[in-house]
């Protein structure tokens, strides 16, 4: 049949976050940045820097969506994300080619990174990736903790934020984050919105530190870090700062879950959260690729 690839107007805007919620919860069409529930897909494309009447193309055949993908970039950064392709087109290739070619003529050429994040049972979205030139770039496991499962877990108390900790916390945070997206800066801000940041000391000395997120909007929290100097771990601080961190985001009215990200091969930490009662929701994999 026909197809046409087309701009995603307010017209079609609908209908298309309709399409991804059908089909991104499956691992086959699974891509990460958008979420699970239609809540978290409809916030994501929401809230991108280019918005998606500019950033996102579909494919019809006839009048049915048969294809979806978009993108967002940072130009500061030196990044584009690619939200798709979601094809379930037959001719999945030449569909998501087409819309790639389509979506890519709107990255602006300064921009030389192109990343993918899909999960690892979505074996035609990795071989476009491979198709495509881009490259592994580290797998992760998504975890989850259900309100029930929370109810059971007790408190335990971690410090709140002191600014005099600042300068320790910077080159803790470098040493176990190299380069991390969320600086000092970016946290202390969320924390002012209402994310939770804490930190334990042992007299002076920072030991670890802990910093999550909920959103109202989706029900959704998240834990974005957890660390502890290495020169204290296995004295149960990690897990003393998990369920002081969970105290405060279960308060969340109306939670679902709350969620994390973990790298496939850190071990330890994937033994603290199944030992909290975290279950694995799905593996992940990311691409790369650099261009111009
Ligand atoms: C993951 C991390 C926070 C754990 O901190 P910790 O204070 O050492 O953890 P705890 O002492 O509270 O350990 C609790 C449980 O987690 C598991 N665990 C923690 N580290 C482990 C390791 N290296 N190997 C195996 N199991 C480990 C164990 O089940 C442990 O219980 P046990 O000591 O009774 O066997 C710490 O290793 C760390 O900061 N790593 C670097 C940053 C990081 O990877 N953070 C997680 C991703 S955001």
């Amino acid at each position: 049949m026909t197809q046409r690839i087309i701009r995603c107007t307010n017209r079609h805007l609908d209908r298309m976050l309709e399409y991804i919620s059908v089909h991104n919860p499956a691992g086959e069409h699974h891509i990460g940045y958008f979420g699970v529930t239609p809540e978290d897909i409809r916030q994501s494309v929401l809230m991108l820097n280019l918005r998606y009447d500019r950033g996102f193309r579909l494919a019809l055949e006839g009048n049915h969506i048969v294809g979806a993908m978009g993108m967002d970039f940072d130009r500061e950064i030196g990044r584009t994300w690619l939200y798709g392709p979601i094809v379930t087109s037959e001719n999945w290739d030449a569909t998501a080619d087409a819309l790639y070619a389509a979506v890519g003529k709107v990255i602006p050429p300064e921009i030389s990174e192109q990343e993918m994040f899909i999960d690892s049972l979505n074996e035609r979205c990795r071989n476009f990736a491979t198709r495509h030139a881009f490259v592994g770039h580290g797998s992760l496991a998504i975890y989850f903790i259900t309100p029930d499962r929370l109810a059971k877990l007790p408190a335990a108390a971690a410090d709140e934020w002191d600014d005099r900790l600042a300068g320790q916390f910077v080159s803790l945070h470098e040493q176990l984050f190299p380069r991390s997206n969320y600086t000092l800066n970016y946290m202390l801000a969320e924390r002012d919105k209402g994310a939770t940041l804490l930190t334990l000391s042992d007299g002076d000395q920072l030991t670890g530190y802990f910093f999550g997120r909920a959103e109202q909007e989706s029900g959704e929290a998240y834990v974005d870090l957890v660390g502890v100097n290495p020169n204290y771990r296995r004295q149960g601080l990690g897990r003393r700062m998990m369920l002081a961190g969970l105290a405060q985001l279960r308060g969340l009215p109306g939670l679902r879950q709350v969620n994390l990200t973990v790298d496939s091969d850190n071990y330890g930490a994937m033994q603290l959260y199944d030992s909290l009662g975290f279950m694995k929701e799905r593996d992940m994999a990311a691409f790369r690729k650099t261009t111009g």
